[in-house]
């Protein structure tokens, strides 16, 4: 159905996981990884380029190991984003550090280490992060995160390349901060960024995209501003149900010819079309409610909720679910609302799905790998499942599921309190 299943060649079947890990459970396949990061490799075959795999699609050590190893770069947003990035083996002078909002003691920490780039995106970033490097008697790499206003025509809430949104400087206003940047002794500029969104299923917004931010380079290379590299953000989309999206090869053809022979270097922040589909949520069926006995819909509850994967509440992102293995004789086909037991009418995986259910049957949410893990969360106080990463025929428990105590870790009741103050009833 996926690429994920393409990849049972793991040699470990999704029962025999669910069977020794439970449920709910990531699985990841690291063949499906390595596949997609070779397919990045091949498309950019003779380019001076740099893939930058963007951590918050996914920062399971496990997952970021396996793409350190390949020699992948990294995107980073937060400081808790580079310290998996070192402790997964990955290099920080590969590593883009992007983001709205860095603070103080995450910028140190970044020239400490020294990652490769900072992907500034204010005026105000610019002078502190000058500052910071002044400090420390360095000079910071820096890309000026560009907004080129076009219309990643994706879903609002992961479109970035607007003038409306928060993120980057209007590439109108860049200019100005390129001749800024230059004349500060803490930066040395060495290229341009942008990220337009997430989950796109067309090239032209890249096209666009790329074309306004080489018109850019040009016009700054005439004001004697060299750039070095082009930073091209992620975004490009793959298919939960049945969306087209470019291939990858495709997709980075049109950025390399769009930059032509002109000398610079590609950076790509790639999340999700290297983890989406390399990754599933395994549940069990807990309790089936057929229409029959509600008068309204069916219900399969499972025991994965919007705790372990939001992006269907979220976004009303659709990711396909089928059962594992074959229907037991007393299965009822119906069209299944899958739905978990968190206590909100939003926890909902997947409404009208027709499935030949039984409870207990093992399901399997596909293209779980991008945003799936990385997004959960503990709410009802429910521990975060452990990840599986299949290899080589074995599984590997890259994350193990949190216990209860995990859960409290940290918190703490009040000191005793004085009896007298409070009215205790009876
Ligand atoms: N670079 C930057 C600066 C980004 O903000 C993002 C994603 C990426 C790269 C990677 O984009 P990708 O290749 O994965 O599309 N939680 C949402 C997606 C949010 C994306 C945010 N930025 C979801 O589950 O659909």
């Amino acid at each position: 159905m996926t690429a994920f299943a393409t990849h049972r060649s793991d040699g470990v079947m999704l029962d025999q996981v669910a069977a020794i890990y439970g449920t709910p459970c990531y699985v990841y396949s690291q063949a499906a990884l390595v596949e997609r990061y070779q397919a990045f490799e091949r498309a950019l075959a003779g380019a001076d380029a740099r893939i930058c795999f963007a951590v918050k699609a996914n920062g399971n050590l496990g997952v970021l190991g396996v793409l350190a190893d390949l020699g992948s770069g990294f995107d980073i947003v937060s400081v808790g984003e580079l310290e998996r990035v070192i402790t997964a083996g990955g290099k920080p002078h590969k590593v883009v550090f992007s983001g709205v909002g860095k603070r103080r003691d995450e910028l140190e920490r970044a020239l400490e280490v020294g990652v490769g780039c900072f992907n500034v995106e204010s005026e105000s970033e610019l002078e502190r992060l000058d500052r910071l490097a002044i400090d420390r008697g360095v000079r910071a790499p820096v890309s000026i995160r560009v907004n080129p206003d076009v219309d990643a025509r994706t879903h609002p809430y992961i479109a970035t390349g607007l003038r409306e949104n928060k993120f980057g400087v209007d590439i109108e206003r860049a200019e100005a901060l390129y001749r800024r940047a230059a004349t500060l002794n803490g930066i040395m500029i060495t290229g341009v960024d942008c990220h337009i969104g997430s989950q796109l299923t067309e090239l032209s917004p890249f096209a666009d995209a790329t074309e306004r931010v080489i018109a850019l380079i040009d016009r700054l290379a005439i004001e004697g501003i060299a750039i070095q590299h082009l930073d091209i953000g992620g975004g490009l989309g793959v298919c939960y149900e049945d969306e087209a999206p470019p291939s990858i090869a495709d997709y980075v053809e049109v950025v390399r010819s769009a930059v032509a022979d002109r000398d610079l270097k590609l950076v790509f922040e790639p999340g999700r079309v290297i983890a989406a589909n390399a990754g599933v949520l395994l549940t069990h069926v807990d309790t089936l409610k057929p229409a029959a006995t509600t008068d309204a819909r069916s219900f399969a509850v499972v025991d994965a909720a919007i705790n372990d994967l939001i992006r269907p509440a979220l976004y009303d992102a659709w990711h396909a679910i089928d059962r594992v293995g074959q229907a037991g004789s007393n299965a009822v086909r119906a069209s299944w609302d899958v739905v978990g037991p968190i206590c909100e009418t939003g926890d909902c995986l997947g409404t009208d799905r027709d499935l030949t259910l039984a409870e207990g049957d093992l399901l399997a949410v596909h293209s779980a790998g991008a945003y799936g893990a990385a997004m959960a969360s503990n709410y009802n106080s429910r521990p975060r499942a452990p990840e599986i990463m299949l290899a080589d025929g074995a599984m590997f428990e890259v994350r193990a599921r949190e216990s209860i105590a995990d859960l409290m870790r940290g918190e703490k009741r009040l000191p005793p309190p004085d009896l007298g103050r409070f009215d205790r009833g009876c």
